[in-house]
């Protein structure tokens, strides 16, 4: 849909409304179940700014692609399980902590997901990845799988799904079929986006009700090819080519 975009006061927590910025920030989407956005923090905001403006360079768009990717796999992270882990600190006292729980992998859905890789092993020191294509099938003009390679033992993992633009959810709907074969179940699936269209969120969610999105922004809708708005134009291109 393109009703007005929801428009915030943007800035330090110090500063009153009045001497804030007003900007555009991620439709809520209260009524789809487990999307997360991230908090409309003044830093997400600027860095979705930068990649989201026709001027940002390749340099930048990477740089600042990355940093809201590590914002993405750091509250993902949060959505995994953990158990209770007492340790002992050099000062010979304990401490009541946590420790993940079960194993992980990433799967990218290529190429635009490949871009999120570096931010997940920023995070995870030697996590396995997977690969995923998908392209429009020219006859038929669905979705199709073209190629994977997957963790042999990804029946036993948590998955982080990878795609930076949730657009029609055609893409990820199929991945998420792939992994779903391959014996992952759907509450095993995280799916990290940087930007998704209200239609597309709530499309993936009707299917895979289970599937938990953790998204930096959930954008005004689709454009006549397909494109989000505003968006940022074709992410592959700009973070690989442009
Ligand atoms: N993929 C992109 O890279 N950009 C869009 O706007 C939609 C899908």
């Amino acid at each position: 849909g393109f009703d007005t975009p929801p428009s915030q006061c943007v800035g330090p927590e110090y500063r009153p409304a009045t001497q804030k910025p007003t900007a555009t920030v991620s439709k809520p989407l209260d009524q789809v179940p487990n999307i997360h956005i991230l908090p409309q923090t003044p830093q997400l905001i600027a860095l979705l700014t930068m990649i989201r403006a026709k001027e940002t360079g390749r340099a930048d768009f990477i740089f600042y692609s990355n940093r809201i990717i590590r914002l993405l796999v750091e509250e993902g992270l949060n959505h995994l399980p953990v158990v209770g882990h007492e340790i002992t600190t050099p000062v010979g006292r304990t401490y009541a902590g946590v420790k993940f729980e079960g194993k992980i992998c990433g799967v990218s859905i290529m190429r635009a997901g490949e871009s999120m890789e570096q931010g997940l092993r920023d995070c995870c020191r030697s996590v396995r990845i997977g690969k995923i294509l998908i392209q429009r099938d020219e006859e038929t003009s669905q979705p199709k799988l073209f190629y994977d390679k997957l963790p042999e033992d990804i029946a036993d993992r948590w998955v982080l799904l990878l795609d930076p633009m949730l657009a029609t959810g055609g893409s990820a709907l199929m991945a998420v079929e792939v992994l779903k074969s391959r014996g992952v179940p759907e509450e095993h699936i995280l799916f990290l986006n940087l930007i998704a269209s209200p239609e597309g969120a709530k499309r993936f969610a009707e299917q895979v009700p289970k599937v938990r999105v953790v998204t930096a922004f959930v954008d005004q809708g689709l454009d006549e090819k397909n494109y989000i708005v505003p968006g940022l134009g074709d992410f592959g291109d700009r973070f690989y080519t442009l």
